[in-house]
């Protein structure tokens, strides 16, 4: 029987990795706070865009989280950021990758949302964000002294009141890779993509794994006849030919939810109008949900 699911949806991840049972509160709390902040706009009437970028400028500003603040750096000693938001309404997309000292990526992802350029990269991506006035900022101020070497990404879809979908990523990158290595992060088809005809989706974990099996192409693609969790559970087992660890976050066009991973965690809020903020940090925390 088809579920009866009506008004707004926001869902996010903090992340798919090993949470060390001293950090699961924070995970907790912090998926806690960004839901707060992304619910508040969809019960005004804000946009899924809105909704999004609130949400995850929240997660980029908690030092949980490997974004923004709780960066880590690539083998020369430098952050380096990835982050992309998109419309599911039009099919727009910005991103900006290993762009530096900047305060919140995903908010340069949203300026570049209708400039004609879907990406840029390094000093060519931080020109643009001086030049709108995004905020920019001290490389140190990035860098948390007590961040253990992280490995995840955040990322929040949401679907408004008006049907629009949205989704977005921010990542701080891997530690010691390479400078100017670029993740599935701003990748449209790798680390996210939304269209309202269908779903959107965003993932966390090994990127390259995630760009070489094209994981959120699969996802969306998947929504267009099925649900969200048999095609989130579908892309998660295609990293047995890649290899790798990931997590993904779906949702498609009437509301429907679905999540997976094959990390050992995966911290996951859950907000759903007229029901309360969830977060969980392992699938089977979430057995009721599909
Ligand atoms: N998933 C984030 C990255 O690989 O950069």
């Amino acid at each position: 029987m088809q579920e009866d699911l009506t008004g707004w949806v926001l869902v996010l991840h903090g992340g798919a990795k090993s949470i060390d049972p001293m950090k699961e509160a924070a995970n907790r709390a912090g998926c806690l706070d960004a839901l707060a902040a992304g619910a508040a706009m969809l019960r005004a009437g804000a946009s899924a865009l809105d909704a999004v970028e609130a949400a995850i400028r929240v997660l980029e500003d908690d030092p949980t989280f490997n974004a923004g603040r709780g960066s880590v750096r690539n083998s020369d000693g430098e952050v380096e950021m990835d982050a992309a938001l998109m419309d599911g309404a039009t099919l727009d997309l910005g991103g900006v990758a290993a762009i530096r000292a900047v305060r919140h990526p995903v908010s340069i992802a949203r300026l570049m949302l209708r400039e004609t350029p879907t990406l840029l990269v390094a000093e060519g991506a931080r020109s643009f964000a001086a030049a709108r006035g995004a905020e920019l900022c001290q490389p140190a101020e990035l860098l948390v002294p007590e961040t253990e070497p992280a490995h995840d990404t955040v990322g929040c879809i949401a679907l408004d009141s008006r049907g629009h979908l949205a989704a977005g990523t921010s990542t701080g990158g891997l530690e010691g890779c390479h400078p100017g290595r670029v993740g599935d992060s701003p990748l449209p088809g790798c680390g996210l993509y939304a269209d309202d005809a269908a779903g959107a989706t965003v993932f966390s974990g090994d990127g390259e794994s995630i760009s070489r099996s094209l994981l959120a192409a699969r996802v969306v693609q998947g929504m267009e006849t099925g649900g969200p969790q048999a095609s989130m559970e579908a892309a998660i087992a295609r990293l047995s030919r890649t290899g790798g660890e990931a997590g993904g976050i779906a949702l498609d066009r009437m509301g429907r939810i679905g999540w997976a991973h094959n990390s050992q965690h995966f911290a996951v809020g859950i907000a759903r109008e007229g029901g309360e903020l969830r977060a969980f940090l392992h699938r089977d925390e979430d057995a009721r949900h599909g």
